[in-house]
């Protein structure tokens, strides 16, 4: 518990904190590997050296401490975290380790301004928060069954692969051996895959592409630039796994899904953004409710267009559009195709989604109508 006089140490701190949060969470990160290198298998090393997974981090624990009375608030957000956290098979036993190293790391920051007072304020601030999540994290596992296995990771065999939209994107499905059983998932979930390299673990989420068909998992993965630090985990799978292999995966998660009930549907999708929005586009096809969904696509040129054949013959005349690089998307294209009541999934680069919540904004469409999927640390890029 907190009492009154932690609440507003916590809520004085807060903006010292918030300002220098790169510095203290670069100490807090380095320190915990140190001594816990086995937490490398967990974390995602690009997000590290690009700063989004510490921000993601930091940022959340100062909103949720500012947020203390009314944590509610911070719901979708919260279980966005869990789902994440349970596809990486985080444990209880992980949130004392955290808390550890990072009020360490508020203390050696803080220097000579650390007192016991504040330090106390932010254990107990924090000791709620991860309570919070051990929670809900444990709700998730329950989910999963009684089955321990299924709650660290499977063995998956890919039994396809195709390379598709220019040789761009790798489209792959996976099976249990034996026709075992998979897990049941949403359309707007992903599938984590977790594959050993240079002596560590490493996890990447993948946006399942297909709704649920009671044995397999199609995603769909991006080849990224070898010269960039991106691409590291896709780039071993696409090169190295093939079909008969197997790979490790926990089942899927994710809080992204479609609105039930709803009778417009805008997809917007930027580049591999679409395979998210594909298996979407398809459960409203199995529903007979192709009518209800208008896709938006942006892409390079023609040849990037993935899924184009596969789309084409479910959507109706009109409710598929591509747009290329030298074409602007502008407001007026979507007024053209927005009602008062449509639900907008976007699903793109952080810059790509930025610029259509900003029109969206400009034509006075509602934001609780406006759902995004991101790939990266959704928290790393609130703007403050
Ligand atoms: C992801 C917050 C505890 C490991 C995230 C994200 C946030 C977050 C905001 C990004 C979610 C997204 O948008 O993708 C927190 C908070 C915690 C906490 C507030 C404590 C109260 C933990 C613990 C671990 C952990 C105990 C494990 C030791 C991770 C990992 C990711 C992640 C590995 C995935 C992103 C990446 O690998 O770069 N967490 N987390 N977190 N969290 Fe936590």
């Amino acid at each position: 518990s907190i009492t009154q006089e932690q609440k507003a140490t916590i809520k004085s701190t807060a903006p010292i904190l918030k300002e220098n949060g790169k510095e203290i969470t670069s100490i807090f990160y380095k320190q915990m590997f140190e001594n816990h290198p086995e937490l490398l298998d967990i974390f995602n090393q690009t997000n590290q050296r690009i700063g989004t997974q510490p921000l993601a981090l930091a940022n959340t624990i100062y909103f949720a401490a500012e947020n203390i009375d009314n944590l509610q608030i911070l719901m979708p957000q919260i279980k966005l975290i869990a789902h994440k956290h349970r596809a990486l098979t985080i444990q209880p036993e992980h949130y004392s380790i955290v808390g550890k190293y990072l009020l360490l790391a508020i203390k050696q920051f803080l220097g000579e301004k650390s007192t016991q007072d504040i330090l106390d304020a932010w254990a107990a601030a924090y000791n709620i928060i991860a309570n919070i999540f051990i929670d809900i994290e444990k709700q998730l596992y329950d989910e999963l069954g009684p089955n321990e296995e299924d709650k660290g990771g499977v063995a998956l065999i890919i039994v396809k692969k195709e390379v598709i939209a220019h040789e761009s994107i790798v489209a792959l499905t996976l099976e249990r051996p034996q026709n075992g059983k998979i897990f049941k998932f949403h359309v707007g979930q992903y599938l984590t895959l977790r594959i050993k390299k240079d002596g560590n673990f490493h996890n990447r989420h993948y946006s399942l592409t297909r709704p649920f068909d009671g044995k397999s998992y199609s995603i769909a993965i991006k080849i990224e630039n070898m010269n960039e630090i991106k691409g590291v985990v896709s780039n071993e799978i696409i090169n190295n796994y093939n079909i008969g292999d197997t790979i490790l995966a926990s089942f899927p998660a994710g809080t992204f899904q479609l609105v039930e009930n709803s009778k417009h549907h805008l997809f917007i999708g930027g580049g591999v953004g679409i395979t998210v929005l594909l298996s979407m586009i398809h459960e409203l096809n199995k529903q007979g409710k192709s009518n209800d969904a208008i896709l938006i696509h942006c892409v390079h040129s023609e040849e990037y267009a993935a899924f184009n054949d596969e789309l084409k013959s479910i959507l109706p005349e009109g409710h598929y559009q591509l747009f290329f690089k030298d074409q602007r998307l502008g407001k007026d294209d979507l007024e053209k195709v927005l009602e008062a009541n449509t639900q907008v999934y976007i699903c793109g680069s952080v810059p790509f989604m930025d610029k259509m919540e900003g029109l969206l904004v400009e034509c006075g469409h509602p934001s609780s109508q406006i759902h995004i999927e991101a790939f990266q640390p959704t928290l790393s890029i609130i703007k403050g």
